[in-house]
């Protein structure tokens, strides 16, 4: 066992504080760049810092956000006044986590599907990462959904690499996120997510119980269970929330302490109005049920933006205003008039 479970409860009770969840800042250097792009910003080293100093500094975002996650660069990065950037975190109590994966490749003897790198050297990496004041990590595993696919092959390879990072990072006392997304691009309706949704969490947890894997000190990052984009029949917030919730009922372990969504694309008022509906319900669910979105609250931050200075407030009281309602779906306290 890990001499580090106190240190692990600790992480994971401040992050999964009632009414807030987390912020995935960490745009890898590619994915930044198409985002900065998208509103007109060229993604220099000085525009990728003053952007996230920018979010990191926005004023009571601790009310509402537990924990960032972090690219490897930023981690690193200071502000223009010479502060690491971790400090404007955890100045607002927010615990700072780090993005540990390498991204996805194609896996090879299975067209069209993924496997995630980083495995080789993970160990030092995180041991590198703790020293840097990361208390938390992420890896992404990406599932497609097409004819043929996902193969159980690929299913479980992606959950061996999942478990085997969780871990290693538990061995050093970092608290992984587990982040197993199965991507809505497609045509594939509620039930079909659902089915793949639930053969993938299944084997997940499989995996983390081989590795030894201690589910008290970890926390979960799915995707909803929705229709495919392109999908015909689209949900409800209600019928996605039902579909979620029973997949997530069927495949992970009340252990778990909490359960913190990705957003994958949804607009961020769906991706609020689903989290709400899965808190609203008259059951109580063994986890805490809390969001950590990237686009979700980043989109209307970089539209306010668009890298001029002079937007800065505007920005900031744009993600606050995320945040918040957020944290009301948290709490199952949103409604469509609080947009
Ligand atoms: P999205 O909420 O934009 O899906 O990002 C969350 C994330 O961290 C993906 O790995």
């Amino acid at each position: 066992m890990s001499p580090f479970m106190e240190a692990m409860e600790k992480t994971v009770s401040e992050i999964t504080a009632p009414g807030k969840g987390i912020l995935a800042a960490d745009e890898s250097t590619g994915t930044i760049e198409k985002r900065l792009k998208a509103v007109q910003v060229a993604s220099t080293d000085d525009a990728r810092r003053d952007y996230r100093e920018l979010l990191f500094s926005t004023p009571e975002l601790g009310a509402h956000i537990s924990g960032v996650i972090l690219f490897d660069e930023t981690l690193r990065q200071r502000t223009t006044a010479g502060i690491p950037l971790t400090q404007l975190l955890t100045a607002q109590g927010i615990v700072p986590g780090i993005k540990v994966d390498q991204g996805t490749v194609a896996l090879p003897g299975f067209p069209g599907e993924k496997i995630t790198q980083g495995l080789d050297s993970l160990g030092q990496r995180l041991s590198e990462y703790k020293q840097l004041g990361a208390r938390f990590a992420k890896w992404r595993a990406v599932i497609s959904i097409g004819a043929g696919i996902p193969t159980p092959a690929a299913i479980s390879a992606n959950a061996h690499a999942l478990a085997r990072y969780a871990a290693l990072c538990q061995e050093q006392g970092l608290v992984p996120i587990v982040e197993p997304e199965v991507l809505m691009d497609g045509d594939h309706t509620l039930a079909t997510s659902a089915l793949v949704t639930e053969a993938v969490l299944h084997r997940v947890f499989h995996a983390l119980h081989q590795q030894r894997v201690v589910l008290e000190c970890m926390l979960l990052k799915p995707s909803m269970v929705i229709p495919g984009a392109s999908c015909p029949n689209q949900a409800t917030p209600q019928e996605v929330a039902r579909a979620t919730l029973t997949c997530l009922r069927r495949t992970v372990p009340a252990a778990v302490p909490g359960i913190n969504f990705l957003s994958g694309g949804q607009s961020d008022a769906m991706a609020t109005a689903h989290l709400n509906a899965m808190n609203g319900g008259a059951v109580k669910q063994p986890w805490v049920l809390s969001f950590s979105y990237g686009r979700a609250l980043q989109a209307p931050v970089l539209q306010a933006w668009r890298g001029e200075p002079r937007n800065k407030v505007k920005a900031q009281q744009a993600l606050h205003h995320r945040a918040r309602l957020n944290s009301a779906a948290c709490l199952g306290q949103y409604t469509p008039d609080m947009e």
